[in-house]
């Protein structure tokens, strides 16, 4: 009963630093916090949670955050704490040029300041569409104080007629009819009408949708949380328990460094392996790990890759959709299958460990996710290549790529840019046949700046028309969660950073092998060096501002992109309050 009273004494809260004093300086935060309406006992007695709200009018994802934040203001209040609402980066996917990668170390950053410098003891974290989330858990992670997550959820599921339509990879899918010639005009804008009909992300297994089920097994949201699709009233039931229980963690202070550790990472990678997980994921998670102090190599993906069994069948490696996965159980589901490959003993913010929040999750459906002994694939939906062309590593998503394709050698055709590639890519008289080798440079994190999702390049429509849907393509980009094909990507180094991808030249012979691992440039040693020699780095594009800082800063793919100054865990340094 003693250890109760003094678990939940207001004097321990960080806030009390700002407001407990009988001092000038909290006399002044006192007395503002009156002037909003606030009382004694608002901001003397209670936790007060920060609801970080990634919500804009052009953040196509989110736009039921807007109710979203009231239900989680709700549950605060229902569990006795003060809920402030603290609107930060909305990066929304669709809108945002060149690309919101560029932005996410700088959400990243606003999320760990915002945490510190105000007056808060625990946060609720809303966020969503595919870099929100990363960059939400990466500053939760480095200000290190109570945190818990709440996924936007992904869409309804699409539909046009009577067809059912997946985000993104039914848009690349219908486009190359379209290209072919075999949709119309009229057709094609009807499934613009139909392919994102309610609030929400992405319902395939997109970045945001593993993101969400990545964020829920390493432990930062309430269990069940990443599949709810937003519009639904469970989702709505999630936000008001996610607010209450942010009370609670502020009480505890259970922080995210007793969370997120390398071991309920790997417990992520598993996660993200066996739902064929976007790639982009891989980077993210290197991020994470980086915060943390981990350094995450490609290898240790690779490494599960082998053991992981691909049992979610989610478009766009599968066949159903988001809502179908979460009818079928979700991520407790999923885990429960997996147990024997996760470290159950890892904390989640529930206060449970993983263990005993999957255990006993039952499956609804054997279709939607498999069993183990009927798996979609019996080795992870990723694979990590190294040679030649990609000394630091590169990925392919197998299970998305045609297995015919799996084992190939052909003929380069280069592209310097993703401009001269929209330039020639239909150019009828481009030399290229089902055999060739796409290759696009310039499109990484220095490079295009901030490593756009442009890894999967068109086919040309000569080829469309003649029946061709995959080819092997190369490039130092990322691709969208939501796209498929046999696309090599994240070539580590980049070819602005004079990886060897710049040295590539039309005709070069490459060859993939995803079985052996291994990516290889049929080019001698000696011509490689000659060509290094007359190699001339891209000149800096920008001489001020963030995209300076970001050139300056940001590490390559293998390394997670994020900023070489933010690597490691936070000390944990409080601002003084004088
Ligand atoms: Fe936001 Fe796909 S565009 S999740």
């Amino acid at each position: 009963m003693s250890h109760e009273k003094s678990a939940r004494d207001p004097q321990r809260l960080r806030s009390a630093r700002w407001f407990a004093p009988d001092d000038l300086r909290s006399f002044g935060h006192r007395s503002r916090m009156k002037q909003m309406g606030y009382d004694d006992h608002d901001i003397r007695d209670k936790p007060i949670v920060a609801i970080l709200n990634t919500w804009s009018d052009l953040n196509t994802c989110h736009s039921h955050f807007p109710q979203r934040v009231e239900e989680v203001k709700r549950g605060v209040l229902q569990a006795g704490g003060l809920p402030v609402e603290i609107p930060v980066m909305s990066l929304g996917e669709m809108l945002m040029k060149p690309t919101t990668m560029l932005y996410r170390n700088l959400l990243a950053m606003e999320a760990e300041e915002v945490m510190r410098c105000h007056p808060v003891d625990a946060a609720v974290l809303m966020g969503g569409c595919d870099k929100t989330v990363p960059a939400l858990l990466m500053g939760a992670i480095s200000a290190d104080i109570p945190a818990i997550f709440l996924p936007a959820g992904p869409m309804l599921k699409g539909r046009w007629r009577n067809v059912t339509l997946g985000s993104g990879s039914d848009v690349w899918k219908y486009w190359a009819e379209r290209c072919a010639g075999n949709l119309c005009d009229d057709a094609f804008f009807e499934i613009e009408d139909g392919i994102a009909r309610s609030a929400g992300t992405c319902m395939t297994m997109g970045t945001a949708s593993t993101m969400a089920c990545v964020a829920e097994t390493m432990g930062m949201t309430l269990p069940g949380a990443a599949s709810i699709p937003a519009p639904m009233a469970a989702h709505s039931r999630m936000a008001v328990a996610t607010g209450r229980r942010a009370v609670e963690l502020a009480w505890e202070e259970l922080r995210p460094s007793r969370i997120v550790t390398p071991q309920s990472i790997e417990n992520a990678i598993v996660a993200d392996l066996a739902i064929g997980g976007s790639t982009n994921a891989i980077v993210h998670l290197i991020a994470i790990a980086g915060r943390i102090g981990w350094e995450l190599k490609l290898e240790q993906f690779d490494r599960l890759s082998r053991q992981v069994p691909v049992l979610a069948d989610i478009r766009p490696g599968g066949r159903f959709l988001m809502e179908d996965f979460h009818d079928a159980g979700g991520v407790p589901a999923l885990l429960a299958r997996l147990e024997d490959l996760l470290h159950t003993e890892c904390m989640t913010v529930s206060g449970r460990s993983l263990g005993e929040q999957i255990r006993g999750s039952e499956c609804l459906n054997d279709e939607v996710i498999r069993s183990r002994d009927n798996p979609v694939s019996r080795t992870g939906g990723t694979s990590v290549l190294f040679g030649n062309l990609a000394p630091e590593g590169c990925v392919l998503k197998t299970v998305a790529a045609d297995p015919r394709l799996l084992r190939h050698r052909g003929p380069a055709v280069v592209f310097d840019s993703y401009a001269e590639l929209k330039a020639r890519i239909d150019d009828p008289h481009l030399e290229v046949n089902a055999d060739s080798v796409l290759v696009l440079r310039s499109a990484g994190p220095l490079g295009a700046p901030g490593m756009p999702e442009w890894g999967m390049l068109p086919i040309p429509k000569k080829l469309l028309q003649q029946g061709v849907r995959d080819m092997v393509r190369i490039s130092d980009a990322r691709m969208s969660g939501t796209s498929y094909g046999t696309c090599v990507l994240h070539v580590s180094p980049e070819s602005a950073a004079g990886g060897p991808l710049a040295l590539v030249q039309t005709g070069d012979e490459i060859e993939l092998d995803a079985d052996l691992r291994r990516i290889h440039l049929h080019v001698t040693e000696e011509e490689l060096a000659r060509r290094r020699a007359a190699w001339k780095p891209p000149q800096p594009r920008w001489t001020r501002g963030y995209n300076w800082l970001y050139a300056r800063h940001v590490t390559q793919a293998h390394q997670g992109c994020d900023f070489d100054f933010l690597h490691g865990r936070s000390p944990g340094v409080e601002p003084d309050i004088f």
